[in-house]
């Protein structure tokens, strides 16, 4: 049976998108959010979309503690906090979980965005610091949500770049990618690796602006049909 994958901030850009191609690609989905009703909506929203295009979606709704606790897998799609209480509050629910923070800390001003600084290092080891009863990985960082969104863009081209602490995680969370982008994601080994890719969304925003494009990220000279040694 394919794992359920629950959204925690299901209901934003990002968490929508996921969830709509992860519920394209046949998985189970729990859409989460600090609201039941609106998680609610957002399910049955993106059933309809999938609907239209002749797919019969497996996609509910409940508020982040419930979402969490049905997931076998839980997306952190939710915006950088740096007092963390939103995820500290539900590290009961998340014990025993394969959690994938997509968290970027981010800051804007006249001159762009930049990354933020991270006391823990960056946004998913602080993540892992809260939940250790977690098995935290991250993932997802580069994908842009509007071409997410968009069920025809093909987006096989560009790379997930998945890091954390546990191999087996890692590799479950490289399938994963396959399951959003038709590609399998790239193990880039240890989690303090989202130190650097937390902080590069900025460079891909920052390209973003100049180029009037969603730039992705792509690693060349990588087979991934040999997987990591
Ligand atoms: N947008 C992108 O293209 C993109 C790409 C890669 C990574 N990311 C990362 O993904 C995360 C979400 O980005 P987004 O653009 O999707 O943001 P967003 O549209 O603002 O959505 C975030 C969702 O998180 C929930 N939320 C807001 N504040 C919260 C809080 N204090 N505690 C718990 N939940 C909260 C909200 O849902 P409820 O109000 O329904 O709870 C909201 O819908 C960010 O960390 C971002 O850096 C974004």
């Amino acid at each position: 049976m394919s794992d359920t994958i629950s959204v925690l901030g299901g209901t934003g850009a990002l968490g929508r998108a996921l969830a709509l191609r992860l519920a394209r690609a046949g998985q189970p989905v729990v859409v989460g959010s600090r609201d039941a009703a609106r998680a609610e909506a957002t399910a049955k929203e993106l059933t309809g979309i999938l609907a239209e295009v002749g797919v019969e979606a497996d996609v509910d709704g409940a508020a982040n503690g419930e979402a969490a606790a049905s997931g076998d897998v839980v997306l952190l799609a939710t915006p950088w906090d740096e007092s963390g209480q939103s995820i500290a509050a539900l590290a009961e629910a998340l014990a025993g979980r394969l959690v994938v923070s997509c968290i970027n800390p981010l800051g804007f001003d006249k001159q762009g965005p930049y990354g933020l600084t991270v006391a823990e290092g960056s946004a998913a080891e602080q993540v892992a610091g809260l939940l250790p009863a977690s098995t935290v990985t991250a993932a997802f960082h580069h994908l842009s949500a509007p071409s997410l969104a968009n069920l025809d863009k093909d987006l096989s081209a560009e790379d997930v770049l998945v890091c954390g602490d546990d191999a087996a995680a890692r590799t479950r969370v490289v399938a994963l990618a396959a399951a959003v982008t038709g590609r399998p994601g790239v193990d880039v080994g240890a989690l303090r690796q989202a130190r650097v890719l937390e902080p590069f969304t900025a460079v891909l925003i920052a390209v973003n602006k100049r180029y009037r494009t969603r730039a992705g990220v792509l690693l060349t000279h990588v087979d991934l049909s040999r997987g990591p040694a």
